[in-house]
C-alpha cells in the first residue's frame, strides 16, 4: 500500500470518504496500527500521560517527542505520520516554532506536524507552511491550555465561544492548515466547521459528522485506566489480558511448570 500523502487526506474529504486516525508512541504498537490500515499516526504529546505517567501533557521535551516519532517512522509503511508539537516548543517565536515543527520532519521522519491554538498560532501554522512543512491544525479543547481553561472541558458551549471557534477554523485554513483537529465541542458545532471547510476536519468528541476521527490507542485498548473521557469507546481490555498473561507466568514458574521440556536445549 502506499503511503498516505496530506493529497488523500483532501481527497477523502471532497469523495466523502472517512479518515481514520489514532495515536502511537512505539514501534510495536505503530506496527498494528499501521497493519490494520489506519490512515494517519499521531505521535501525540498525550503520550506524556498514557506512557510516562504524568499528571498532564505539559511536561514532555521536543527531545522525547523526536525519540518517540522516530520509532513510530519506523514502523509505518502506509500511514501518514504526524509529530505533535509540546508545549513551549512553538509559542515563543515564529522562528523557534518553524524550528521545532523542522525538527519532527528531519530527526523524526514524521510527514507532518500538528499545533494546538486558534489564531493565535495563524502567523506560525503559515511561517511553517511555508517552510513546506504540513501543519494539522487543533481546536476545541486543547489540553496544552488546561489551566487557562480550569480543566478538560467541553468548549463552544456559548454563542460567543461557538463564533469565535468557526472564526478560528478559517482563519488557520487561510494559514494553510492542511487538516483540522475538533476537540470536545459540541455535535452541532462541529458539523458547521466540517461543512464550512475545504480541509478535512478530524473529530475526538466532537460527534459523527466530522471528515474523520482519532482516539488515543491507549483509550481505544484499555491500557489507561486512570479516567476514561465520554467520547472514548473501549475496544479491547488489554490491561485485563496482559494481567491474566504475567500472573499465569508467575504461577507456573513457582510451580515448576515452566520451562517445561519443549523450552529447554538437547
Ligand atoms: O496528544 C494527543 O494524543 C492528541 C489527540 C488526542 C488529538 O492531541
Amino acid at each position: 500500500m502506499p503511503k498516505v500523502t496530506i493529497n488523500d487526506f483532501l481527497k477523502k474529504k471532497s469523495e466523502g470518504q472517512k479518515i481514520t486516525m489514532l495515536t502511537a508512541y512505539d514501534y510495536p504498537f505503530a506496527k498494528i496500527v499501521d497493519e490494520a490500515g489506519v490512515d494517519a499516526i499521531l505521535v501525540g504529546d498525550s503520550l506524556a500521560m498514557v506512557v510516562q505517567g504524568l499528571e498532564n501533557t505539559l511536561p514532555v521535551t521536543m527531545d522525547e517527542m523526536i525519540y518517540h516519532t522516530r520509532m513510530v517512522a519506523r514502523a509505518a509503511e502506509h500511514a501518514m505520520v504526524i509529530g505533535d508539537m509540546p508545549f513551549m516548543s512553538y509559542q515563543v517565536s515564529v522562528e523557534e516554532a518553524v524550528r521545532n515543527a523542522g525538527r519532527f520532519i528531519k530527526e523524526g521522519a514524521a510527514q507532518a506536524i500538528k499545533i494546538e491554538g486558534g489564531r493565535e498560532v495563524a502567523e506560525k501554522v503559515s511561517a511553517m507552511v511555508k517552510s513546506d512543512i504540513p501543519v494539522m491544525a487543533h481546536i476545541g479543547l486543547t489540553p496544552q491550555s488546561i489551566h487557562r481553561m480550569g480543566g478538560y472541558k467541553v468548549q463552544g458551549r456559548t454563542e460567543e465561544a461557538k463564533n469565535q471557534l468557526l472564526e478560528d477554523a478559517r482563519i488557520l485554513q487561510e494559514a494553510g492548515a492542511f487538516s483540522m483537529i475538533l476537540e470536545a465541542i459540541p455535535v452541532d458545532l462541529a458539523k458547521e466547521i466540517t461543512n464550512t471547510l475545504t480541509i478535512p476536519t478530524i473529530g475526538i468528541g466532537a460527534g459523527p459528522h466530522c471528515d474523520g476521527q482519532v482516539l488515543v490507542l491507549h483509550d481505544l485498548l484499555g491500557l489507561f485506566e486512570r479516567f476514561v473521557p465520554k467520547f472514548v469507546k473501549q475496544y479491547a481490555n488489554l490491561k485485563e489480558d496482559a494481567l491474566r498473561a504475567v500472573k499465569e507466568y508467575i504461577s507456573e514458574v513457582e510451580e515448576g511448570l515452566f520451562p517445561s521440556e519443549e523450552h529447554g536445549f538437547k
